[in-house]
């Protein structure tokens, strides 16, 4: 029996085989794990709900994390499925292309902040809010998923590297408010993956050969990585665990500079 069995894990942010989402679901799954999934709009259900069917998905619902009404409409929705459940999976980032692209002080712009710390943190809290009197009481975790842009200056990747500390911030005061509640929260800090949401990275391609080369274990972690991991967090396994943020990057992190005899 796998140790996530009898729980219930309402995953948001999974749009293709390659987002971080679906290495989650993956292992949430195995470890027996019953999954709800959502999907950005009405136009991705069909093809979100066909990657669904690998893990007995019961529904996917349709919510755009930018907007309360979808917010309130998806845990309407998801009721009819569960009366309560315990782990939520928030793998959702957005910020306008052009905020992505050229110097930072060149293309910042308040509708470029505001977008990204909207969908990228902001909705974070209204799905914890949303979720935790369903939660309460049952050993609760919710997951986020960073990226060390947060705290590193990783060249274009720009305003989201304020959303993601925004976002990191945002699980530290969240974890406060519901460990109380008997609910935990933490997000991972994954490692380079080619992923939709990557590509609009410019050179991601670089990014992820250096960080092959510099990363202690040598090699760019994948979604099934990230997936074991997050199962991990949102078990009875990880009991102790709120507030914190994990690296799952091979230990890119903790590197300073490269090898001087390395070459690049
Ligand atoms: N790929 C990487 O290199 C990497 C590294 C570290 C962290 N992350 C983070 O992982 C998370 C998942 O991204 P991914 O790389 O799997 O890419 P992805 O493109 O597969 O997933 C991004 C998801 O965000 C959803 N989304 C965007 N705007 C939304 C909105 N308004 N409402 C609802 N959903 C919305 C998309 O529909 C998609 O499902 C993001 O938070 C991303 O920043 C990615």
């Amino acid at each position: 029996m796998g140790f996530l069995h009898g729980k219930r894990a309402l995953i948001v942010g999974l749009i293709s085989d390659r987002s971080i989402a679906y290495g989650i679901a993956d292992s949430l799954h195995r470890e027996g794990a019953e999954i709800i999934l959502t999907c950005q709009n009405e136009k991705l259900k069909n093809r979100v709900e066909e990657m669904g069917a690998k893990w007995n998905a019961l529904t996917t619902i349709p919510c755009d994390v930018g907007n309360d009404e979808q917010i309130t409409q998806l845990f309407l929705e998801l009721k009819k499925y569960w009366d309560s459940f315990d782990i939520l999976v928030h793998s959702v980032a957005y910020a306008p292309s052009d905020q992505l692209e050229g110097d930072y002080i060149d293309v910042i712009n308040r509708e470029g902040f505001r977008i990204a710390h909207d969908i990228s943190s902001y909705s974070l809290a209204a799905l914890a809010k949303a979720s935790y009197l369903m939660m309460e009481g049952r050993h609760g975790s919710i997951l986020t998923l960073s990226y060390l842009g947060s705290e590193r200056i990783v060249p274009f990747y720009n305003v989201m590297g304020l959303a993601k500390a925004s976002l990191e911030a945002n699980v530290r005061y969240l974890a406060q408010s519901l460990g109380p509640k008997g609910i935990r929260i933490n997000a991972i800090s994954a490692g380079p993956i080619r992923t939709l949401a990557a590509t609009g990275i410019k050179q991601f391609t670089k990014i992820l050969a250096y960080h092959e080369k510099i990363a202690p274990l040598r090699k760019n972690v994948t979604i099934e990585d990230v997936g074991n991991t997050a199962a991990f967090l949102c078990s009875d396994l990880a009991l102790g665990i709120t507030a914190t943020t994990i690296y799952v990057d091979a230990g890119y992190h903790a590197v300073a500079s490269m090898d001087p005899d390395m070459e690049i």
